[in-house]
């Protein structure tokens, strides 16, 4: 199977970006966590696939580009349906099943069938959990940045904070990642990048 490069997956967002500053924040955020991780995939072990690891991230997030409006304004009520959105845009742009699930298999920590219902999420209700290595891999190295106004990294412990509010099995799950993965340092890319770690 032969992956996307960089310079094609590039193209994909300019393609699907409905502007200039929707592109520089979702493009920006999907190399940050190819960078977050890739450098995670380094450590010895890991035994990822690093190229499929670097496909899959800089794609994850492209679905969140159909939830821009006329007015250029994100849909924040709808931005759980950003996974599948980019399955549908990756699968119809021709892009093999193995890459358009790191779209629909990266949300938080994993949404299952049981938290669409619960939660009353506006997603078909199925299980959105990583399965493979590199899909964890990718949904982790996610939620160490954030694209918030202006984009931020976020901590392991402020990621732990936050995502306990959804139930203490998302808790370990986050933290049975840390444990599987290790914690990236973010301050060289917080540096490269200027975006602040809170
Ligand atoms: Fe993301």
């Amino acid at each position: 199977m032969r992956l996307p490069t960089d310079a094609e997956i590039r193209a994909l967002h300019v393609k699907h970006a409905p502007t200039e500053e929707a592109f520089e924040l979702v493009h920006t955020h999907c190399q940050i966590v190819c960078a977050i991780a890739l450098r995670l995939a380094d450590r010895a072990g890991l035994g990822v696939d690093a190229e499929l690891v670097r496909a899959g991230s800089l794609l994850h997030d492209i679905g969140v580009y159909p939830l821009y409006g006329e007015d250029g304004r994100l849909d924040h009520a709808g931005y759980v349906r950003h996974g599948i959105l980019g399955h549908e845009l990756l699968r119809a742009e021709g892009l093999p099943e193995i890459l358009c699930r790191f779209c629909s298999h990266h949300t938080g920590v994993g949404i299952s069938r049981e938290d669409v219902l619960r939660q009353g999420l506006p997603l078909p209700p199925r299980d959105y959990l990583a399965e493979s290595a590199e899909e964890e891999l990718v949904m982790y190295a996610d939620k160490f940045h954030s694209k918030t106004d202006p984009p931020r990294f976020v901590t392991a412990g402020a990621y732990a904070a936050h995502v306990r509010r959804y139930g203490d099995d998302k808790a370990e799950a986050f933290a049975s990642m840390c444990a599987a993965f290790g914690v990236p340092d973010l301050r060289p890319l917080a540096a490269a990048y200027g975006h602040e770690i809170v």
